[in-house]
This record gives C-alpha cells, structure tokens and sequence, in this order.
C-alpha cells in the first residue's frame, strides 16, 4: 500500500530520467515513500543529504517539472499482506495491473492510487484460538479458504504479542474489519485487522534455518535427476538470448512440487509476460487437478513499465513469498530476468551519479544480489507452534552475447548453489531444455541424496553416478572423435558413444510443450535411467559374447527406449519394467540366423 495520506513539503529541482531531486525535504527518512509531482507519482527516497532527497519514482516522469510539489508519506514501500494474493497480477509495486487496466486502460494513469488487495470483498473467516490466549507474531488467530488448493491462514504480525480480548467469530469479513484485539504485555491495545503492510525491503524475520534435504522437485529430468535443487535452496539460469530461460521458468512455476508460486517477470519483453497471462489461467495444477492460478501470483514488470518499478518488483516477489513461507508453506519464486533487475540498479546509480564499478554496474550490486538470495531458505518460522517451510529462489540470467564471465552471472553464481547452464550449442542443435548438463552443477546433492534413496529407489545414487561418468567419458571421447574420426574408437568405447548419446536424447531431452513429456515423475525419471543402463550393461554383455556394436544398437529395443518419455504416468511402471525384462533377454537375430 502506498499510503495516500501524505503532506507537502518538498519542491522538485531536477529531473533525471526515473530519479527526481527535491529540495526542503526536512522530515523525510531514507527510503520512505514520496509523492511525487501534482501527480503524486510514486517514488522512494534513496538519498537523503541535508534537506535535499534523491527519489527514484516508480511512474514515468515525462512531464514533471522543476518547482512542482513533493508529498511526503511517512512510510516505506510497503505491500498489503492479507487474503486475496492468489491468482493475482500485480506490477512491481503491488498495483492489480488488471484493475489498473480496467480503471485506466493499457496505459496506466499515473499517480493511480490503488490498493494492493480488494477491500471490498468478503472473505470467510474462521478462527481457531479464543479470548483468553497468549499470542505472539507469527502465530495462527484462523483461516480463510482462500482459493480451492490454499488456505490463507491469518498470522499474528511479526513484533506484535499479547492476550487475545476479541477475536472475529466465524463470518464474511472484508480486510479493513478487526480480526482480533490484543492486549500487549504493557497493557495497550492493538487492533488486528486481516491484512497487515510489511516493507519490501526488510526480510520478514524467522525462527532459525532449517537444512535443505528435501528436493523442489521440477519434474523436470536434467533438473531432478542431474542438479537437483532442495527446498528451500537458490538456483541460477544463465543463458544467451533464446537459449530458454523464460521456457525453463515456466517449467518450473507450472509443474514444482511448491505449495505456492510467485513468478516474477521482470523487464523482460512484454509479449513474454503476455504468454505467461494468457497461459498460466489455463493450466492444470498436477497436483490437485485444479487451476494452476490458484496457487499463483504474477508480478508483471515488463520493458516498456518504468525502470524503478523494476528494481522493487523482486523485493516485491520475495516479500510476498517469504508472507506465505511463514504460514507454513513451500514457495518457490521465479525471476525473468535478474538482469533486467541489475539493468534497472545500474540505470538508478547512473543517474544518481555513483562511483560505477564492474560495466558501470553499481559497486553494490554484488551485496544486492547476496541480500536478495538470502531471502530464500528451509526454516522454522516464528511463532508459538512454529511451522517448517521454505522459499526456494530461481533466478534467470541474460548475459550480453551469452558470456558468462559478465558481472551478473559472476556475482549470481557466487551466490547460488544450483547453476543450470544454457548452451547456445545445444539450443542451435534443438536438443531442449539446452542445459549443459557437464557445466551445470548443484552443491545440495549431498544433502539431498538420502531423500532419493529413500523415497525413490535405493539404487537412484548409483544410477546418477554412473549417467554422470558416462556423459563425462562421452565428453572425452568426442574430443578424439572429432580429431581422428569414430573408427578409431574401440568397440567398448563405441558402447559408451550411443549409451550417451541415450541418456541426451531419450533422457535429457524434455519437450516442454509434449502434454506427456512436459513433466515426468521422480518414479519415471528413475525407471527411464535404469532402462537406458540396463541397455548399456547388456550391450556390453553381448559385444563380450561376440555381437558387433551396430547390430546392438540397431535392435528395435533401442527405438522403444526413445519413445519411454511418452509413456502415460499410469503405465509408467508396468511398461517400464516390461521394457527391463525384454533387454534381460534381448539377443541379435541376424538374417541368416533368421533364414
Ligand atoms: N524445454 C523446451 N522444450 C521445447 N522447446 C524449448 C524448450 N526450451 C526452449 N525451447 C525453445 O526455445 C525457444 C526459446 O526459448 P525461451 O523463450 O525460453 O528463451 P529465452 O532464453 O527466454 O530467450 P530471450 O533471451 O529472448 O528471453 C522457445 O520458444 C522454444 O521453441
Ligand atoms: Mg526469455
């Protein structure tokens, strides 16, 4: 919420793209809310020296002038944490940019003073404590069913404890109405409505950090199976233009096994953003068979909106996820791209005139992109009955002519503990998702191991291992492949080329737009690799026993192994095992045998 009620006291000097100097700014604090101009645009105040302020404003300032008014609020840039965020789609400020559009068409009005949440809507509420109780901030006063898959669960706000006088008994509320009444340790009241403001850019503060153990599974097999991410952890997509990073992100908003999803699409092109709100309202939750969109929120921050906004639409995103973290909730946040955000700081310092440092980035622009992965984590929220949960944070990278030695793939990856490469190479050869999957890395796999052997299959380390040393072996001898051609190559090293060129083709490659293929289970995932070495191990099994390595790998076996990902997930494992028992017993018929 930008708070509307604001007094005037400062007066515009200068006007700098979205930064705006204003005089007698007395009163003011470092990174309240302005209001900016007889407009009243929102801005931020982001230097304070003597009386003068620098403001970076959120609207476009086309028009401004030297000598208008600026208002001050008194507050930081907040958003409004209640019921009514699912499903949404808000700009970087938390502004509904589909009430925006309906107030004020595509080109949004600016000074537009619009709530983040509805305030006129009902909501069911149902409290689960009674006057009487002890409560402290995170713990639970009721719950609202807010979408069919998720319950809004109303939190007491964090700093705020004491006795419960009243609590809201079960009826239609809107948010503007008390939920509660507490009476704090030095006897004062506070009024508990169904939505509290929280500043963007103050972590929501926790109980204590939880380790990551627990995968975020993507259903996705280079994901899964290669570098898994955990609950809870931080992941990096760098990769040149069209290589599929937005394709990737949404892989990972629509089919991660996260309770709720904020996606960020940040300064990226703004027919992106539109297919992301054309098709994300109509896709199916594999979980719970209902609309995706109803675990969802959107925050739309695209080329053509202002740069600001840019920069506070991932403060905006991580504040919302770390809201549905403390009511006890999995969130994974998505943001495309984190170079549009770095893009937006380095235009913000430029005109503030700061010291640059690496490509006119600002100097902090590595502390910024540290601050904002820290937000994400597996912990132990506060409260009373604290809750086990966890934010999980992917961010895209779009380095300038896909190198990655650029700043902000640097300072990300010293960051992030999941780095999923994108090669041109493999996206010019169309073999998608185009993840290097030898560059690639994840550092959870040691934590995460056990989950796989215990809740997937115990032999899942060891089939992994040996995919991963078979596509590093493959890696050196292509290298001589291509120095002295395949017929120099052993037929044992021949075995290990096409099981390779398996695990990239029948494994690797995912479809992300085949409605089978597009997510595999972890249970699917497993029973493909295991096919795929099972047909190594026989392959050398018959070379030993004389077979050539053509005729191995010209079995029709092998083109039922290129069609395992399109199996239906009800079949999987029938099929799979059938699939096992037939290369058990494959042999080579040769024509003469047949004759
Ligand atoms: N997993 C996938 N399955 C099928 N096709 C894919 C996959 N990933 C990427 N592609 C193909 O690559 C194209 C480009 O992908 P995408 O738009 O995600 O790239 P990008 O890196 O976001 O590009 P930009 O730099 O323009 O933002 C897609 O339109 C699609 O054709
Ligand atoms: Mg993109």
């Amino acid at each position: 919420m930008i708070a509307a009620d604001s007094e005037q006291v400062g007066v515009i000097e200068r006007i700098a793209g979205p930064v705006v100097q204003a005089s007698n700014m007395l009163g003011s604090k470092l990174y309240d809310v302005a209001r900016v101009g007889k407009e009243k645009l929102v801005g931020e105040i982001i230097r304070l020296i003597g009386d003068v302020a620098t403001i970076q404003v959120y609207e476009n300032t086309e028009g401004l002038m030297p000598g208008e008014p600026v208002f001050l609020t008194h507050a930081p840039l907040s958003v409004e944490l209640g019921p009514g965020l699912m499903r949404q789609i808000f700009d970087g400020i938390q502004r509904p940019l589909p009430v925006i559009m309906q107030e004020s068409g595509d080109f949004i009005t600016r000074g537009i003073e619009i709530p983040g949440l509805d305030h006129k809507k009902l909501w069911d509420f149902k409290p689960s404590v009674k006057e009487g109780d002890m409560v402290v901030g995170g713990d639970i006063l009721g719950e609202i069913p807010e979408t069919p898959t998720v319950d809004f669960k109303l939190m007491v706000p964090p700093n705020v404890k004491g006795k419960i006088e009243f609590i809201a008994k079960r009826g239609d509320y809107t948010i503007d109405e008390t939920a509660a009444t507490l009476i704090t340790p030095v006897g004062s009241k506070v009024d508990l409505k169904f939505y509290h403001e929280w500043p963007v850019r103050q972590p929501r503060p926790i109980q204590s950090r939880l380790p990551s153990t627990v995968p975020l599974i993507t259903g996705q097999r280079i994901f899964d199976t290669i570098a898994p991410i955990a609950k809870g952890g931080t992941g990096a997509i760098p990769g040149g233009f069209g290589t599929g990073k937005t394709v990737s992100q949404h892989q990972l908003a629509k089919w991660s096994d996260a309770k709720i999803v904020v996606y960020v699409g940040c300064g990226e092109r703004g027919n992106e953003m539109t297919d992301v709100l054309r098709e994300f309202p109509k896709l199916v939750d594999p979980y719970t068979g209902g609309p995706l969109m109803d675990r969802t929120v959107l925050i739309a921050n695209t080329s053509n909106m202002p740069v600001a906004a840019r920069e506070a639409s991932v403060y905006t995103g991580i504040t919302l996820a770390e809201f549905f973290r403390d009511m006890g909730y999995d969130v994974a946040m998505m943001a495309d791209s984190t170079s549009r955000w770095a893009e937006a700081m380095r235009e913000i310092s430029g005109r503030l005139e700061e010291m640059p440092g690496e490509e006119s980035f600002p100097a902090y622009l590595s502390s910024r992109v540290a601050q904002y992965y820290e937000r994400a984590g597996r912990v132990l929220t506060i409260g009373s009955q604290p809750r086990e949960a966890s934010i999980s944070v992917v961010g895209a990278v779009s380095p300038p002519g896909g190198d990655f030695s650029e700043p902000v793939t640097q300072n990300t990856l010293r960051i992030v503990k999941v780095f999923w490469a994108l090669s041109k190479e493999l996206a010019s050869r169309r073999h998608f998702p185009a993840i290097d999957y030898l560059l690639s890395y994840t550092l959870y796999w040691s934590a995460l191991e056990k989950y796989y052997a215990e809740n997937v299959s115990p032999e899942f380390p060891q089939l992994r291992a040996e995919a991963l040393a078979l596509l590093q072996k493959d890696k050196e001898l292509q290298d001589i492949v291509a120095l002295v051609g395949p017929d120099a190559l052993p037929p044992s090293e021949k075995i290990v080329l096409e099981t390779a060129r398996m695990i990239k083709e029948d494994f690797l490659q995912q479809n992300a737009f085949h409605e089978t293929d597009s997510f595999c289970s972890l249970e699917k995932q497993y029973l493909m690799l295991k096919t795929i070495l099972r047909f190594n191990e026989k392959a050398n099994e018959l070379y030993r026993r004389g077979e050539s390595v053509v005729d191995i790998f010209e079995h029709d076996i092998v083109t039922r192994v290129a069609r395992m990902k399109y199996i239906e997930r009800s079949d999987v494992e029938k099929s799979l095992n059938e699939l096992m028992k037939e290369i058990d017993g494959m042999t080579i018929v040769r024509m003469e045998d047949a004759q």
